[in-house]
C-alpha cells in the first residue's frame, strides 16, 4: 500500500459490497456511449470503465438507470440529457448487457452500483416549480396514479439491478431529480399527502426506498445521492438538509449517503466549473459525517489524490467521488497508489466533456486527454522508421502533437517563441482559477522531456530555420493573434489588448471597459484578471447574453464569481466609436445610439485570428505540411488537442 495516501487506500465493506479503497467514480461515463445500443457502443463504454477498473478503481457507482417514463403521452417529445422514456432496465437486453459488464468489472476488483434517475422536468415535477431562478421550464405535475407507477418502477429497477449481479443501487435525489423536487419545500407545494409538512415531502422517496428494500436481498446495497444544501431562497439549507438525511437514515432503508451540491443552472451547477476550489464543499459533508452513522461519500471538485486524501483524513467523508478527473486520466488511481500524483494529467474543470457532447452534439472528448472515450481503440502505434518532425508553436495543440509523435518514436523538435510552453493557455493561467492550466502545461512539459522532444524555447522559428532542419513533417500550431476591433478610435493609447494586459505587457487604469467580441471564456478571463487587480470593470457584449458559448454547467459559477467582485455587464451593444472617456454605443438590433463615460482604459477581448504566416512560406518546400489548432481556426482547447491527436497518430 502507498504510504502517501493511506486513507484513500483503506478497504471498506458496505453490506455485501467489498471495496478495496475509498475512491468512487460517480455517474459520468454514459456520455461516451450507451452500452445497450449496440455491441460497438458496449465496447466503447466497457473499455472506458475497464481501463479505470484495471487502474484500481474501488467502486463504479455509474450505471445510469433511468426509470421507465412511459407515463408521458404518445407524441410528446422531450429534449435534454435526462430525457429518457424507455427505462434502462425495461429494455430487453438489460440483464445481458449489465451482467456481462458487472462480471468484467468484478473480475478487475471493482464494485458496481447503478444510480436510479428520474430527471425532474422531463417532464415531471412535484408541483410545477423548479429548483432554480434561471430554469423556467414548464413541467407536468405527477398524479397519484403516476406516483404509484413510479414507486413500482423503482422497485422493478432495484430488483433487476440485483438480478444482473450489481452490488447495489443509489437513489438520485440530487440534481433536480423528481425525488429532490418532492423533498424540497420550494419545489413541493402539494397538499395531497405527498407534500405539505416535512414527513409528507419525504414520502415519495421513502416509499420508493421501502419498495426497493422489499424486493432485494440482505447483501444488496441501497444508497442515496443527496443535495446537502439547495443554496437558494425557499429551498432547504444545510440544517434542514441534515434533518432530511437523518430521517432517511432512521428509516433504515439507506446504507450510505452521497453528499453533493449544485442546481440547475446556478452557482454552483451540479458539475462545478474551474472557479471553485478543490473539494470546496467537503466541510459541509463533514457535518453529515459527524451527525450520521452511515458512511458518507463526498463528491465535487475532487480532482487530485491530495485533496481526496484530505477529505477523508479530515473526517469529512468516508469516500470521495471523482468524475471528471477520470476522463482526464484513466490511470488516476494507479498513479495515486504508486505515490506519483504529479504524473496524473490534470483536469482543468472546463466542462467541455459535458458541454461539447451533451449540449452541442459534438463527439465526446476531454480537453486534456484526447484518448478519453477511445479506450477501445488501439494505442497510437510505435513507428518502424522515425521521421523528422518539426512542430512550430508550443500551445495546447503543439504540445500534444509533439508529445504523441515522439511517444510513437518520431524524432521531434518543438519550437516556441516564448520562453515557456503553453501559448495563450499560459496567459490565461494568470488568473487564480486557471491554476490548473499551469499544472497541465507543466505536465505536458515533463511528458515532452520524457519522450525526448528537443524543445527550442524562446526561439522564433522562421522558414529558413525550419528548412535548415530538413524535416519530413512540419506541424504548424502557431496559434492566433489578437483580432482587435475595427472602429474609429481603436488606435488610442488607452485601448489595449486583453492578452497584453494579462501578460503584463500593457497597463490599465482603475476604471476599465472590456469590449467582448468572443463568445467563450476570453472576455470573462480578462474581466476576472482586471477585477483581481482591483479595477472597476464593465464588459460590453454585442451578443444578447453574456458569453453565449459558455455552457450552462459553467456559466453560473463563473458569473457568480465575477458579479460578486463587482464586474458589470452590458449586452446587445455595439461599440461604434472610441473617444477619450467616451464610447459611442449602439443597440445591436434597433441601432439606437447612446454613450458611456467614466472609464480610463478600454481592453479588447475580441478573440483571435489565425497566425498562419509560415504556411505560405513552407508550402511545397517540405515533404509534408499540416496546420491545425488556432493556427487554422481559433477554437477551444478541446478542439486543439483532438486535432493534435488525429494528426500525430497519422504520420
Ligand atoms: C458527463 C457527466 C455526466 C454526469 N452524469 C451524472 C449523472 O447521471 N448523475 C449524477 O448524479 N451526476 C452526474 N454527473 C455529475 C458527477 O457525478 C459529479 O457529481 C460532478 O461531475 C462533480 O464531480 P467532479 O468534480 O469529480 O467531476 C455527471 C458529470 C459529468 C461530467
Ligand atoms: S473536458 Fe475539461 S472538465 Fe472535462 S474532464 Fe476534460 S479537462 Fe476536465
Amino acid at each position: 500500500m502507498t504510504t502517501e495516501f493511506p486513507h484513500l487506500f483503506k478497504p471498506f465493506q458496505i453490506r455485501g459490497m467489498a471495496l478495496r479503497n475509498r475512491i468512487i467514480a460517480p455517474p459520468h461515463g454514459r456520455i461516451i456511449a450507451d452500452p445497450q445500443v449496440s455491441e460497438a457502443d458496449y465496447a466503447k463504454y466497457a473499455a472506458y470503465w475497464l481501463a479505470r477498473a484495471r487502474a484500481g478503481l474501488g467502486w463504479m457507482d455509474g450505471v445510469n438507470a433511468f426509470i421507465d417514463n412511459r407515463m408521458v403521452p404518445k407524441g410528446l417529445r422531450l429534449a435534454g440529457l435526462g430525457a429518457v422514456i424507455r427505462g434502462t432496465m425495461r429494455k430487453p437486453n438489460f440483464r445481458d448487457v449489465f451482467s456481462r459488464f458487472t462480471d468484467e468489472m468484478h473480475a478487475e476488483g471493482t464494485a458496481v452500483t447503478a444510480q436510479i434517475i428520474m430527471q425532474g422536468a422531463q417532464p415531471h415535477s412535484a408541483s410545477g416549480i423548479l429548483a432554480n431562478y434561471t430554469n423556467n421550464q414548464s413541467t407536468h405535475i405527477l398524479t397519484h396514479d403516476e406516483i404509484q407507477r413510479t414507486i413500482e418502477e423503482y422497485a422493478f429497477t432495484a430488483r433487476e439491478a440485483e438480478a444482473a449481479g450489481l452490488d447495489g443501487v443509489e437513489m438520485h435525489a440530487n440534481h433536480e431529480d423528481v425525488m429532490q423536487l418532492f423533498i424540497s419545500p420550494y419545489t413541493n407545494r402539494r397538499t395531497d399527502g405527498y407534500g405539505g409538512d416535512f414527513g409528507a415531502r419525504l414520502r415519495l422517496p421513502m416509499e420508493c426506498l421501502a419498495a426497493m428494500r422489499a424486493v432485494t436481498g440482505p447483501s444488496f446495497v441501497i444508497g442515496m445521492r443527496f443535495n446537502m444544501d439547495e443554496f437558494f431562497d425557499g429551498g432547504y439549507g444545510l440544517e434542514e438538509g441534515l434533518r432530511i438525511a437523518k430521517a432517511f437514515e432512521a428509516s433504515g432503508y439507506i446504507d450510505y449517503i452521497h453528499c453533493v451540491v449544485g442546481n440547475n443552472w446556478g452557482a454552483p451547477s451540479y458539475v462545478q466549473p474551474h472557479v471553485f476550489r478543490p473539494a470546496a464543499w467537503a466541510e459541509m459533508a463533514g457535518r453529515f459525517r459527524s451527525e450520521l452513522s452511515i458512511p458518507v461519500v463526498y463528491g465535487g471538485r475532487v480532482s487530485d489524490p491530495v485533496s481526496g486524501e484530505a477529505v477523508i483524513a479530515n473526517g469529512h467523508a468516508d469516500f470521495v467521488a471523482i468524475a471528471r478527473a477520470f476522463f482526464a486520466d484513466a490511470d488516476f488511481v494507479a498513479k495515486a497508489k504508486a505515490g506519483a500524483p504529479d504524473t496524473i494529467r490534470p483536469c482543468i474543470g472546463c466542462n467541455d466533456c459535458l458541454h461539447a457532447a451533451g449540449i452541442e452534439g459534438l463527439p465526446f472528448g476531454c480537453s486534456v486527454n484526447p484518448r478519453a472515450g477511445r479506450e477501445a481503440e488501439p494505442l497510437p502505434a510505435r513507428v518502424d522508421a522515425a521521421r523528422r518532425v518539426t512542430v512550430v508553436g508550443g500551445g495546447p495543440a503543439g504540445m500534444e502533437a509533439a508529445a504523441i509523435a515522439a511517444e510513437r518514436g518520431h524524432d521531434v523538435t518543438l519550437w516556441e517563441r516564448a520562453p515557456n510552453l503553453g501559448g495563450a493557455m499560459r496567459i490565461a493561467g494568470a488568473v487564480p482559477e486557471n491554476a490548473q492550466y499551469l499544472k497541465f502545461i507543466e505536465h505536458q512539459h515533463k511528458r515532452l522531456a520524457d519522450a525526448g522532444v528537443t524543445m527550442r524555447l524562446g526561439e522564433a522559428a522562421t522558414a529558413q530555420t525550419i528548412l535548415a532542419e530538413k524535416p519530413d513533417v512540419v506541424f504548424l500550431t502557431t496559434g492566433s493573434r489578437p483580432r482587435g476591433i475595427d472602429v474609429p478610435g481603436a488606435d488610442h493609447a488607452f485601448v489595449v489588448e486583453g492578452r497584453d494586459v494579462m501578460a503584463g505587457k500593457a497597463q490599465v487604469g482603475k476604471n476599465v471597459v472590456v469590449i467582448a467580441k468572443e463568445d467563450h471564456m476570453q472576455p470573462l478571463t480578462v474581466a476576472s484578471y482586471l477585477a483581481e487587480q482591483g479595477c472597476a470593470v464593465r464588459v460590453i457584449y454585442q451578443a444578447p447574453g453574456v458569453a453565449p458559448g459558455v455552457g450552462k454547467y459553467s456559466i453560473g459559477g463563473i458569473l457568480g464569481k465575477l458579479t460578486g467582485r463587482g464586474v458589470a455587464f452590458t449586452v446587445m451593444t455595439r461599440v461604434a466609436e472610441i473617444a477619450p472617456n467616451r464610447l459611442v454605443l449602439r443597440d445591436v438590433y434597433s441601432g439606437v445610439a447612446h454613450e458611456m463615460t467614466g472609464f480610463d482604459t478600454v481592453v479588447l477581448a475580441c478573440g483571435g485570428t489565425p497566425d498562419a504566416g509560415l504556411y505560405d512560406d513552407l508550402l511545397g518546400k517540405v515533404p509534408e505540411l499540416r496546420i491545425f489548432g488556432d493556427a487554422y481556426v481559433p477554437n477551444r482547447i478541446l478542439h486543439a488537442t483532438r486535432q493534435a491527436y488525429e494528426n500525430a497518430c497519422s504520420i
